[in-house]
């Protein structure tokens, strides 16, 4: 290609989110406008660098996207290093470094989740130059206090909850919401509390059946007469069932009142950031371009007590960030009656 600039790849991949639009506006702004670098938007995630799908970004390209739900460049859930694909015909890895040197990058920016920051971590551990930025509804990135995408998840799924409240009253039910979270339940919690939950189900804090039923008598006999449930994808103990199923079967195999399950998938994951979100991921993506005019590589950007900063990326690799068992909001609530499956909150039960 032939080059008189610095000039950076940006690629989006795992499971999109709102934000990533705005991440990539601020890096490629960023670059083109403040540091005079040439910009590559990689389609696909990893896919697009092996198999060599890529357009040159200008300024126009990424005006009027701070807005835009889901990902311009398009995603996947390529992993380059993974035992099934590193036993394929094709070496991956070693198809990246050739491509990233052909198309003469200086820096590669990988917008992703955990197993972004992965491969990304490996990657820079193999000699390429790398900047991750953490993204994610899930907020399980470990290194970083917040990834974007989590706040709009939370207020669609408190707004659902909201909704919820109106027509479990009418019908004096249990409505169970069944929200995203398989191993982290940043989600349930923080919509839970939001949304005024009653019952609030983690995969970090295991739940007794036989807590679960009390709770939920003792609400419809003395305190009220139906209950919000807000179960977090991970927690089934049943392998075929999904958690809001599970929480319903139990419930009516034990109890007499009436429930219906809220399955709210994918919209969490669809539409426009919420605002917070359009600024943290403008702030990661700004701070992921200063890094590469510093060339500060193999780091992932991060907010710890609300600064902008970076980790090295060789530290957040192969963690998840769970929720503490012993996190204050789950202190709280219990003193308000909130009831997290594992026992029936004070003073309220005659447990
Ligand atoms: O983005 C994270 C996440 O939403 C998880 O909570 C969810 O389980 C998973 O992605 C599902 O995504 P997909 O169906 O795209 O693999």
């Amino acid at each position: 290609m032939g080059k008189t600039k610095k000039r950076i790849g940006i690629l989006t991949a795992g499971g999109d989110c709102p934000g990533i639009n705005a991440a990539i506006r601020g890096v490629a702004k960023t670059a083109i406008l403040e540091y005079d670098m040439e910009v590559l938007g990689i389609s696909s995630g990893f896919a697009g660098l092996i198999n060599m799908e890529y357009s040159l970004l200008n300024e126009g390209h990424v005006s009027g996207i701070l807005t835009l739900g889901g990902t311009i460049l398009g995603t996947s859930r390529e992993k380059p290093f993974s035992k099934k694909q590193v036993q394929d015909a094709v070496d991956r890895p070693k198809l990246i470094k050739k491509h990233y040197n052909e198309l003469e990058l200086d820096c590669l920016v990988c917008i992703g989740g955990n197993g972004t920051m992965k491969t990304a971590g490996m990657l820079s551990y193999e000699g390429l130059n790398i900047v991750g930025i953490p993204k994610t509804i899930d907020n399980d990135v470990w290194g970083t206090d917040q990834t974007f995408g989590f706040d709009s998840a939370v207020n669609i799924a408190t707004e659902a909850i909201d909704r919820l409240h109106t027509t479990a009253n009418s019908h004096k039910r249990i409505m169970i919401i069944e929200v995203m979270g398989h191993n982290a339940g940043w989600i349930a919690l923080y919509s839970g509390i939001a949304g005024g939950g009653d019952l609030i189900l983690l995969p970090e804090v295991p739940f007794k059946e036989e807590v679960i039923i009390k709770y939920l008598k003792e609400r419809a006999t003395i305190r009220k007469a139906y209950s919000i449930v807000v179960v977090a994808e991970g927690i089934s103990r049943d392998k075929n069932m999904k958690a809001g199923e599970y929480i319903s079967k139990l419930v009516s195999e034990k109890l007499a009142y009436e429930s219906r399950v809220t399955v709210l998938g994918y919209i969490q994951r669809g539409g426009a950031p919420s605002p917070n979100d359009r600024i943290l991921a403008t702030r990661y993506g700004t701070h992921a371009t200063e890094l590469i005019h510093e060339e500060k590589y193999g780091r992932m950007v991060a907010l710890l007590n609300n600064n902008i900063t970076s980790i090295p990326l060789s530290e957040t690799t192969g963690k998840t960030r769970l929720v503490p068992p012993d996190n204050p909001l789950i202190e709280k609530s219990r003193m308000l009656g909130t009831c997290f499956g594992d026992e029936c909150p004070c003073k309220m039960t005659t447990i």
